[in-house]
């Protein structure tokens, strides 16, 4: 990914900002493309992993749909041009604004996450005259295996419509007059590498569709969630993720009826290699057993490190000396401001150039202006920089 000429060029940005490998990115949809489109899945891009206008430019082009969480992300999906037919807009908390936003857009479905949200929705469609497509949130009580922070589909969770308010949802359904029911949606959590749990997922959504049609309730539509994880320890030698894999699984395993279609929200594993923070090294501190590397990136930039512990592989691209060990720092006044401790890199001194890789999901668009600086620039390989 960084050649000599492509790190000269870096070198000679202000740092810290981020960089896109377009290439990288385009090659990782050709792919989502191909596997998905062997079944005839649909796949809506989650905009929340990164909002970044050149990325949603890419991802555009290839078709994909927009699955949103704000009415800002439905505003931003239609700007960039994503056809709003294939726009999804989920989350527990949708504001009445952002409702009616969605509405006037006729977008393709809203994914309902509570019974007071469904009859809001449909009171606001009432006032419109409107009728409009509602997926059910429901949590299915899968474990994902995950970080806890980053887990949504258990019962303790906030998200989804819990199994026991079924019965109650569905009563409620029958006597709504502008919500029309299109289908069932399910998001287990995010950065899940082991894949018993979207097999435990699919089984449990062969359960839920049988009750449903017992019910006389026939979802068009089963949206399955994104959450597929990547690979941070190695991003050189598992750039794209094993999307074969993972849509054979669904493949395998999911009873569609005739005629429904499956949808997935991906966001990180199509996004997270293509995206690399690029820092220099600002000090090399002596610490009292460690050395310090403190570079111009904090987690005001990239702050997955901070508040997941999440691990992200830092490199020294200027240096060739001998190994050492560093804690890697930021410049921010908070402890939590590092990204690893006892980090291998070869000799490191003031100036030279570091790179935090698989940064393209929940990087950028996760900045902040904490201690009043600046949000982090972006660059691409596209440009001649
Ligand atoms: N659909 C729904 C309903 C979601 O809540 C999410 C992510 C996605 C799709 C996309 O999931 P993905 O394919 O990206 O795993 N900031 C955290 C991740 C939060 C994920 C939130 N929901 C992180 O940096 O790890």
């Amino acid at each position: 990914m960084f050649d000599k000429k492509v790190i000269n060029k870096l070198g000679r940005i202000d740092t810290p900002f981020y960089y896109y490998d377009l290439k990288l990115l385009r090659n990782t949809l050709e792919v989502v493309k191909e596997e998905a489109g062997r079944y005839n899945y649909k796949v809506h891009y989650a905009f929340k992993a990164n909002a970044n206008d050149r990325i949603l430019n890419v991802i555009r082009d290839y078709g994909f749909g927009a699955d949103c969480v704000s009415g800002y992300e439905v505003r931003k999906a239609l700007e960039k041009r994503f056809d709003n037919h294939k726009v999804v807009f989920a989350g527990v908390g949708k504001a009445d604004w952002e409702i009616n936003f969605g509405i006037d857009a006729d977008i393709e479905s809203f994914n309902v996450e509570s019974i007071p949200e469904l009859e809001i929705i449909d009171e606001l469609a009432g006032k419109k005259n409107k009728m409009v497509n509602i997926a059910l949130r429901i949590n299915p009580n899968v474990n994902a295996n995950t970080h806890h922070y980053i887990t949504t589909g258990l019962e303790e969770n906030k998200f989804g419509i819990n199994q026991w308010d079924l019965d109650k949802v569905i009563n409620v359904l029958a006597k709504l007059k502008n919500v029309r029911f299109y289908g069932l949606h399910f998001h287990i959590g995010s950065q899940i590498t082991d894949l018993k749990s979207f097999r435990n997922l699919c089984l449990r959504v062969n359960e839920l569709q049988k009750w449903f049609v017992s019910k006389r309730l026939f979802p068009r539509i089963i949206n399955v969630g994104g959450g597929l994880g990547i690979d941070y320890e190695n991003p050189n030698g598992n750039p794209i993720p094993d999307f074969k894999v993972f849509f054979g699984l669904f493949d395998e395993i999911l009873e569609l009826n005739p005629k429904q279609e499956l949808h997935f929200e991906l966001g990180r594993s199509m996004v997270a290699q293509c995206g690399t923070l690029i820092s220099k090294v600002l000090y090399v501190k002596e610490g009292v057993n460690t050395k310090f590397a403190i570079i111009d990136a904090g987690m005001s930039d990239l702050i997955r490190p901070a508040l997941y512990q999440a691990y992200h592989k830092v490199e020294n691209l200027t240096s060739d000396m001998p190994t050492e060990k560093y804690d890697v720092v930021g410049p921010i006044c908070e402890s939590s401001d590092s990204f690893g401790k006892a980090v291998k890199l070869p000799h490191t001194k003031r100036g030279d150039l570091i790179a935090i890789r698989s940064a393209g999901a929940y990087g950028e668009v996760m900045a902040s202006q904490y201690n009043l600086r600046m949000l982090p620039l972006a660059y691409y390989s596209d440009d001649d920089l």
